[in-house]
């Protein structure tokens, strides 16, 4: 069943191209246009929503993350991505005009069900972002996009993220067109380049020598840092998360804008720091900053691991170790950043001799509160 593969997570990670393929598949017609008939919610409920709160835990809390800046940008409804088992314990302002999204590849996380039963109870629509056909979380949603990653059999959860990803563009850009914000030339450019991400994905799994070869190198470390910002910070929370549960190694991720405020004193020499450079198009001043903060690491003694667009110069004097991923617009950015640091977690506990499929301590779907 493993295809060749030594681990169901290798297998799954190399089926990152065609999952997103999949999910995309037929819901952008030749115009350009989204169809997503299936999204039963209808376009009058669509257009009264003012408020979007996105619930999901762990690998899908991060998805949930990037979608909320999508979301805002294409949409201009206020979003807010909450963890799912945060969300019924404060007393949310929930009323009918919020939508809330429910992001959960098993369906049957139960911190995301109890939030979802408590949106609908409080008269909210709920709109399901899931993976497994027939799951509890659908079943108990007012629509459901389903993703197409196919059974996905590690607990470390890999092209699931990617499909919840565009799965929550598809949802963005949807709303942006039933609601008619902003539907101009920036989003057509970005529905073209998200038709065609998945041979950006293939391209990135197909240069992921370097980094195998560089995580075996960091095998007796204790610690790495990711640091990112805008979308690239999630994608730093997921590189950690992905090495805290298969690596079982001290992992954190930080908006680069933070480290002044206290992460900074954590830097010591030789420690591997990973930063996701946002693109040097569009939002350059973003990538401005975050250039400066990989110098300041770097004075300090940081061993940098520097994930920037090919064509990004500027790195290239600050990085210890670059890794290369193709152009994208800003907000598609994850969908070809998270591809290396999914390489870089599986290696690393390769090289400390753990169990890839079955990390200690975790369960695939988590049914309990
Ligand atoms: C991490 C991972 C978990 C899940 C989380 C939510 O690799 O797999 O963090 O993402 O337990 O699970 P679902 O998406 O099934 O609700």
């Amino acid at each position: 069943e493993k295809a060749g593969y030594d681990y169901f997570m290798l297998k799954e990670i190399a089926e990152q191209p065609k999952a997103v393929a999949d999910t995309l598949l037929g819901r952008i017609d030749a115009s350009g246009r989204l169809t997503l008939d299936e999204v039963r919610i209808d376009a009058h409920t669509l257009r009264e929503i003012d408020k979007i709160v996105i619930v999901a835990c762990g690998t899908a809390f991060h998805a949930g993350m990037i979608a909320k800046y999508a979301i805002e940008h294409w949409t201009r409804i206020p979003c807010e991505t909450e963890l799912a088992s945060e969300f019924r314990y404060r007393d949310p302002i929930l009323d009918p005009r919020t939508l809330v999204v429910a992001i959960s590849q098993s369906g049957e996380t139960m911190d995301t069900l109890m939030a979802l039963r408590h949106a609908r109870e409080q008269g909210s629509k709920v709109l399901a972002i899931c993976n497994t056909n027939g799951s509890t979380i659908p079943r108990e949603s007012d629509a459901v996009l389903y993703t197409h990653a196919g059974p996905e059999v590690a607990v470390a959860s890999t092209k699931a993220f990617l499909t919840q990803l565009v799965a929550c563009y598809l949802v963005a850009l949807y709303l942006g067109q039933v609601r008619g914000t902003k539907w101009g030339d920036e989003i057509y450019t970005v529905v073209r380049e998200l038709s065609d991400i998945a041979k950006q994905v293939d391209q990135v799994l197909e240069t992921m020598e370097p980094v195998r070869e560089l995580a075996r190198s960091l095998k007796d470390k204790n610690t790495v840092l990711f640091l990112g910002r805008h979308v690239g910070y999630p994608v730093a929370l997921e590189g950690a998360l992905k090495l805290k549960e298969l690596a079982y190694m001290h992992a954190e991720g930080f908006a680069a804008g933070e480290l002044k405020h206290g992460p900074i004193a954590l830097i010591e020499d030789d420690l591997p720091v990973v930063v996701v450079v946002p693109s040097p198009r569009g939002r350059s001043v973003l990538h401005d900053k975050i250039v400066s903060n990989i110098q300041e690491i770097r004075a300090r003694g940081a061993r940098t691991i520097v994930i920037a667009e090919e064509g990004d110069e500027t790195v290239v004097p600050y990085a210890d170790h670059l890794i290369r991923i193709p152009a994208t617009p800003t907000l598609l950015q994850p969908l070809v950043a998270t591809v290396p640091l999914q390489v870089f977690a599986c290696e690393l506990a390769t090289a400390r001799g753990n169990e890839v499929d079955q990390p200690r301590n975790l369960a695939k779907s988590v049914t309990v509160e």
